[in-house]
């Protein structure tokens, strides 16, 4: 008999669901008696003792369907060593009710801070096997997270619907990508879509190089430009300020996202028209593309695999084309940036794609 516990944390994304039921359904087909406690939104629930007994009927039809059947929270790794308002120590809490359930092990899906506090759990003498969850696609020790390619897909028919009136009007269009801190998603939508200006936070812009790449194409008879514009997207000059700096020049910043202020300079510079479009959580949001059904179900069951070999404290990742283990101590607190010199990135500018840079 294994007692396993489950839970979803952080922000939600496409093939949660299709991970959870990979997992059930390995541990089920190998004829081995479970117990599945699904801890309610996320960390929360395995510190207030929240969960549900969750049978194999509560994973069947569930493939396609997006979000998360455990619901999910975000709860920042540098709170989980402060006690909560009424004085509670949450990493005890966790591991109170961990014992307290007699858990042979916890399986948690997530992104960067998920993976920090897992490891933290980790490091405190749980069983832990983790799944790579995250459209942003920054998790350390894996090519590919799930998520990533479904909100690819979606930021894509996004630029593609700006596509045909940005043609109609003659209009210089942004469309803002999700991807906190890093620009897998913008990169990639915005070769999908066609983008003529792609703008990621590893390759900071200088908003005169994106004029000229927008006035080049009027030359060249192009009325229209599409920009792919990640959310993190920062310019030269504000990546060359301090942290403690930047943040005191965001005090004052007077547009909604970076895109309206590249919009407004653009503008102003241009005298064009430039509309901004932002998909926002869109992107995370509706069923899983077929890429990530399978991609989850093949890593929900190696996770399935290693709780039957009691292999723990690894992430389940995706490496060359291979399922790998990775142990969480490598994977806590690092980002998986795209790197400037990247061929992909080479490859786009080959196709004469500009990154303001
Ligand atoms: O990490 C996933 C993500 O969707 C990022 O791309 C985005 O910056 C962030 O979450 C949005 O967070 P929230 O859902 O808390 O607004």
């Amino acid at each position: 008999m294994k007692r396993i516990g489950m839970l979803t944390s952080g922000g939600d994304c496409q093939a949660l669901n299709a991970a959870m039921r990979g997992v059930v359904k390995c541990l089920s087909c190998s004829g081995e008696a479970v117990e599945i406690y699904g801890f309610l939104e996320g960390y929360k629930g395995l510190i207030y003792g929240d969960f549900r007994m969750l049978t194999g009927a509560d994973f069947s039809g569930i493939l396609t369907k997006g979000g998360t059947i455990l619901g999910s929270s975000r709860t920042p790794f540098k709170l989980m060593r402060e006690p909560d308002e009424n004085g509670l120590d949450k990493v005890e809490a966790m591991k109170q009710n961990y014992y307290k359930l007699k858990l042979d092990c916890l399986v948690i899906l997530g992104g960067n801070g998920t993976h920090k506090t897992a490891n933290m759990l980790r490091e405190e003498g749980l069983n832990v096997v983790t799944l790579p969850k995250t459209i942003d696609n920054d998790l350390w020790g894996t090519d590919m997270t799930f998520g990533f390619q479904s909100a690819v897909n979606i930021a894509t028919d996004c630029i593609d619907c700006i596509h045909t009136t940005a043609a109609s009007h003659g209009r210089i269009f942004i469309v803002e990508v999700m991807g906190h801190k890093v620009g897998w998603l913008t990169l990639n939508a915005g070769m999908a879509g066609g983008a003529d200006i792609i703008l990621i936070p590893e390759i900071p812009y200088d908003i005169d190089k994106i004029v000229k790449a927008i006035n080049s194409r009027a030359e060249r008879g192009s009325k229209f430009t599409i920009m792919a514009v990640a959310e993190g997207a920062i310019s030269k000059e504000d990546a060359k300020l301090s942290k403690k700096e930047y943040k005191e020049k965001m005090k004052n910043y007077q547009y909604p996202s970076v895109s309206y202020e590249i919009a407004d300079k653009i503008q102003k510079k241009t005298g064009l028209d430039v509309r901004v479009t932002v998909p926002g959580h869109t992107q995370r949001g509706g069923s899983p593309c077929p890429y990530d059904r399978v991609f989850a179900t093949r890593l929900g069951a190696e996770a399935g695999k290693m709780i039957l070999n009691g292999e723990y404290g690894f992430m389940v990742g995706y490496k060359n084309r291979e399922i790998v283990k990775v142990p969480l101590e490598e994977v806590a607190g690092k980002l998986k940036m795209v790197s400037p010199d990247a061929t992909i990135v080479q490859e786009a500018k080959l196709t004469g794609i500009s990154f303001g840079d």
